[in-house]
């Protein structure tokens, strides 16, 4: 008998004291080692698919599905932007040498499973297409864009690109989230998944009537294009504020003013 209590009492002893404030716990669920995981299709759902959707379509980036922008990437350009990421942008840097999680061979099977599931037969003038990748000596002429601008793109997204039935590709905020190779990309490959045409006037293989008696885009007219959109990035996106007394859901205006503030000699 005494001896069962003494055992009993080790138990609880062991139990109650193992466990101290701040000790880490076992995970509930074993997620393994993620440079372990391996098939396109697992990969692509831990990496990809939260910000590039199920399928490469409906992410915040660009659709990865567009057989037209998957026959103008190389298998390079597409392991160097998983690798590295896009700097200054939300597409981070996957590779364990640059503080991701995914080996050099997932990457290269991420690349492969992309061309295996996505490059269908792009359309026949693919090849003569202005350059998809950016690099800071296609510098265009801001004034030229555009006017460029006002013949090819302003009857979707306005006149000087305010917005019309199209977003304003000029927004502040929007400028600030994209990069020069996403807003390239989009002017060559155009959003077939939103319903913009590409750099040749074509939307999901149809004329667009909006480009009709254009010429498809010169690879001088696409830098003009990129130099006028990007001039308009500014230091601090997305101001002015709305104005104090704005009643608009969501905005609340300080009661406070710069006078009661002591912020300006009033
Ligand atoms: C946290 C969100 C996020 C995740 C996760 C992510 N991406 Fe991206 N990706 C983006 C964004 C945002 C862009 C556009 C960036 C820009 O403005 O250039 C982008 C751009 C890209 C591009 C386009 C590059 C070009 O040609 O312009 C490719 C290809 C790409 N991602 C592949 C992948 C793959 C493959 C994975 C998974 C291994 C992945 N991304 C994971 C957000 C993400
Ligand atoms: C047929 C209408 C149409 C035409 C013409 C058009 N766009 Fe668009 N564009 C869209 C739509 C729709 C979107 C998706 C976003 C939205 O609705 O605002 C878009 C998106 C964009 C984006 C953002 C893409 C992204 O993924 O970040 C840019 C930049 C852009 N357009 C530039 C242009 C330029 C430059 C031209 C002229 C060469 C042009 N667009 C012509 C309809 C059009």
């Amino acid at each position: 008998m005494i001896r069962r209590i003494a055992c009993l009492c080790a138990l609880a002893a062991g139990a109650g004291c193992d466990w101290m404030p701040g000790k880490p716990v076992a995970p509930e669920v074993d997620r393994g080692n993620p440079t372990s995981v391996h098939g396109f299709e697992p990969l692509w759902a831990t990496n990809c698919q939260g910000c590039h959707g199920a399928d490469g379509t409906w992410g915040p980036a660009r659709p990865l599905n567009d057989p037209l922008y998957q026959s103008l990437v190389t298998d390079q350009w597409l392991r160097t932007t998983i690798s590295d990421g896009i700097a200054g942008t939300l597409m981070p840097p996957h590779a364990v040498q640059n503080g991701g999680w995914m080996t050099d061979d997932q990457i290269d099977e991420i690349v492969s499973g992309m061309r295996a599931a996505w490059a269908a037969t792009p359309p026949p003038y693919a090849a003569d297409s202005p350059p998809i990748i950016h690099w800071s000596g296609q510098a265009g002429d801001a004034a030229r864009g555009r006017t460029t601008f006002n013949t090819y793109c302003s009857e979707c997204h306005g006149e000087d690109g305010v917005g019309a039935t199209a977003g304003s590709p000029i927004d502040s905020s929007y400028l600030a989230l994209a990069s020069d190779q996403a807003i390239r990309a989009a002017i060559v490959c155009g959003r077939p998944d939103l319903g913009m045409p590409d750099w040749h006037g074509n939307l999901n293989g149809a004329p667009a009537p909006q480009f009709k008696g254009l010429t498809p885009l010169t690879e001088g007219q696409v830098a003009d294009l990129l130099a006028w959109i990007t001039s308009h990035r500014v230091e601090f996106p997305g101001q002015p504020y709305p104005p104090t007394g704005n009643n608009e859901p969501g905005f609340r205006p300080s009661p406070k003013t710069p006078e009661t503030e002591g912020l300006t000699h009033g």
